[in-house]
């Protein structure tokens, strides 16, 4: 693939959702499924607590689909300049989620560098705090469509499921899954993911949020290695499931200043040693309990399981046994961490069934964060109680 520089992986729209690592975003392009499937991943996150986000690319009979775009970079369209060479231009463009502005934000970008592609977007798309239409939000008007209300594109090759749409009182939540026949692959965005146990390959370049987290105190320097590496990212998984684990303390904030601006820390990379983090043992069995085993090779995304489906359980399993029904399926590849991954129809049907009898929004241990956020949302009535999903779109 194309050769990248600082240059050709510049991205100028960050200021509008203002995530590491902001200006400059490197792509790691890989060949999932030869010649048929492709992962475009760029690293994304608050701070240092940065997961990979990824845009799968498909080969049609006669061009490609993009789905889930990322920032379309120099890097990244001259990689897809080669595909086009090989396989045909871009002919569809697919924003898969009505929820996931991190997913939404680079559509209007990526519309741009492809003029003849048809944009398809979920219904019930919304923004916040104002609702605007599309077009005013960067989206083409005259190519853009919306999934199922207006048809989908190439079902003679695809197939394609929608989970919810489901009532999150600011708005909707809405995922659509798209099964790839020629390969047996399901793309889905944010509702699975297969957690891995080494830190992706993108944070090669630059582990600096691995080595970061990877620290006891805020005094320590940042070195690199494979077992801080491994380290961090564990932290950093343990982050982005739970926003605040259980097995982490936030030490008084007179410890956390008497560390700051030790030797060889005083730079912004490593925010002056300003570190609030403790943690304590029992931290890694946590991260454990994420990972994926040989019978269950994807989980819900944690964050979702305890702010989007507490009160939508049978729409999950609704959708989970819909694929498992109706689909030959040999792949899945979630817009986060790990893919593809190798999966059955009926590990989908397993799913649905182990969370229809296992404990669903739990409150204890590291839920507790997220279970509280839940609690005050439906105090404050700002999630409705009752999310009366409405009709099937
Ligand atoms: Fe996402």
């Amino acid at each position: 693939m194309a050769e990248a520089t600082g240059r050709s992986q510049s991205w100028p729209w960050w200021p509008l959702l203002p995530l590491y690592p902001y200006g400059r975003r490197q792509t790691l392009i890989r060949e999932l499924i030869p010649a048929q499937v492709w992962s475009f991943e760029q690293l994304q996150g608050v701070l240092y607590v940065a997961v990979p986000i990824r845009m799968t690319v498909l080969r049609l009979r006669r061009g490609l689909l993009l789905y889930a775009p990322v920032a379309p970079t120099v890097e990244v369209r001259r990689a897809l300049a080669d595909l086009e060479q090989r396989f045909g231009p871009v002919q569809t463009i697919v924003l898969p989620t009505a929820s996931g502005l991190e997913h939404k934000v680079a559509v209007p970008a990526m519309a741009r560098a492809f003029p003849m592609a048809t944009v398809w977007v979920t219904p019930r798309q919304w923004s916040f705090p104002m609702a605007l239409p599309l077009s005013w939000l960067g989206f083409p008007a005259r190519r853009t469509r919306v999934l199922f209300e207006q048809g989908v594109p190439h079902a003679e090759e695809l197939d394609w499921k929608a989970l919810g749409p489901l009532d999150l009182g600011l708005g909707t939540f809405l995922e659509v899954a798209c099964l790839h026949r020629a390969s047996a692959s399901v793309l889905i965005t944010d509702a699975l993911v297969a957690i891995g146990r080494e830190p992706p390959e993108l944070f090669g370049a630059d582990p600096t949020p691995l080595l970061f987290h990877a620290r006891d105190r805020g005094d320590e320097p940042l070195q690199d290695g494979p077992e801080n590496r491994r380290r961090g990212w564990q932290r950093l998984v343990l982050f982005a499931s739970y926003l605040r684990p259980d097995r982490l303390a936030v030490p008084p904030w007179g410890e956390v200043l008497s560390q700051a601006l030790a030797p060889g820390l005083r730079s912004l990379r490593c925010y002056f040693g300003l570190y609030p983090f403790r943690w304590l043992p029992g931290w890694q069995e946590e991260f454990q309990a994420l990972l994926p085993t040989p019978s269950a090779p994807l989980r819900v995304a944690p964050v979702l399981e305890r702010l989007v489906f507490p009160r939508c359980r049978s729409a999950l399993l609704d959708w989970l046994r819909a694929m498992a029904r109706d689909w030959e399926i040999g792949w899945v590849i979630p817009a986060h961490y790990e893919a593809p991954v190798a999966v059955r129809a009926s590990q989908l049907a397993d799913l649905a069934d182990s969370l229809e009898v296992g404990t669903w929004a739990p409150d204890g241990g590291s839920w507790a964060y997220l279970a509280g956020i839940d609690r005050n949302l439906l105090r404050l009535g700002v999630v409705p109680r009752s999310p009366g999903v409405p009709p099937q779109c």
